[in-house]
């Protein structure tokens, strides 16, 4: 499965959405998640993502780990996103800044 890392909280551009065939992601108030279950691995969301925010879980970063099980638990209960839609205003000013986790908000 793949999953989305740190990078894409508050910077969240939803390119990735257009491209998954199976349509499985989730949108929280300033980030999105892969439904670990309804991924297919097919990895054309990766290189779509402006942030490089995505990752094939065995290539997860050892510091994000904890986004595997943060995906799986968040697409339980966000809801379905298939269309693109603007960035936050202030996307550029969060692109690689560390410690986003305690930002996300639910
Ligand atoms: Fe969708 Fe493919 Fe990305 Fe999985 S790897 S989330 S199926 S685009
Ligand atoms: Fe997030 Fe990148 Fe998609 S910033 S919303 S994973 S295109």
């Amino acid at each position: 499965t793949f999953v989305v890392g740190e990078n894409c909280i508050k910077c969240k551009h939803t390119d990735c959405v257009e491209v998954c065939p199976v349509d499985c992601f989730y949108e929280g108030p300033n980030f999105l998640v892969i439904h670990p279950d309804e991924c297919i691995d097919c990895a054309l969301c990766e290189p779509e993502c402006p942030v490089d925010a995505i990752f094939s879980e065995d290539e997860v970063p050892a510091d994000q780990e904890a986004f595997i099980e943060l995906n799986a638990e968040l697409a339980e209960t966000w809801p379905n996103i298939t269309e693109k839609k603007d960035p936050p205003e202030d996307h550029e000013e969060w692109d690689g800044v560390e410690g986003k986790l305690k930002l996300l908000e639910r």
